[in-house]
């Protein structure tokens, strides 16, 4: 046992290269080795959203991945969601603007959700809309917000 695997991939567009443990789950990688602490543990199985991120462009629960699947591959966090130069991305703003969220715990998994269901065109309706985002559990209950920020940020998106 122990940090056995070289792995070699890209976070946030930066290249990483470190040594994990093979059993490490992708969100004890970012949280714990790279200290991006974006992606919340909120269950750990898979249940609540909250450690959402992106491989390769699709969004993944980072707790149910293994460190291990992102070999030479592509991961994006919240924290590198903004285009450089400091404006906020198009979802983030939607929800500020929104009020689409409160404690904010949910949040980061919530936004990296929304942009993959504005990507894949999950955006017909509200109804679609809670489909996609059913797996990113809100303690507070902000689910109003959050639709309504994902339907103003997929116009903003397109425009963008
Ligand atoms: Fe991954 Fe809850 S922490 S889904
Ligand atoms: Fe508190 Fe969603 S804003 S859990």
């Amino acid at each position: 046992p122990g940090a056995t695997l070289r792995l070699v991939l890209r976070v946030n567009g930066k290249a990483v290269d470190t040594m994990v443990d093979p059993r490490t789950s992708l969100l004890d990688l970012l949280r714990e080795q790279l200290h991006l602490t974006g992606a919340k543990k909120g269950c750990d199985h898979g249940q609540c959203g909250a450690c959402t991120v992106h491989l390769d462009g699709r969004r993944v629960a980072s707790c149910l991945t293994l460190a291990a699947k992102a070999q030479d591959r592509r991961v994006l966090t919240i924290e590198g969601l903004a285009p450089p130069g400091g404006a906020l991305h198009p979802m983030q703003q939607a929800f500020i603007d929104h009020d689409a969220l409160q404690c904010g715990y949910c949040t980061p998994g919530q936004v990296m959700a929304a942009v993959s269901c504005v990507r894949e065109g999950h955006v017909t309706d509200a109804a679609q809309i809670r489909e996609y985002m059913s797996g990113n559990i809100c303690r507070c209950g902000a689910y109003t917000g959050i639709v309504a920020a994902i339907q103003d940020a997929a116009t903003r998106m397109r425009e963008g």
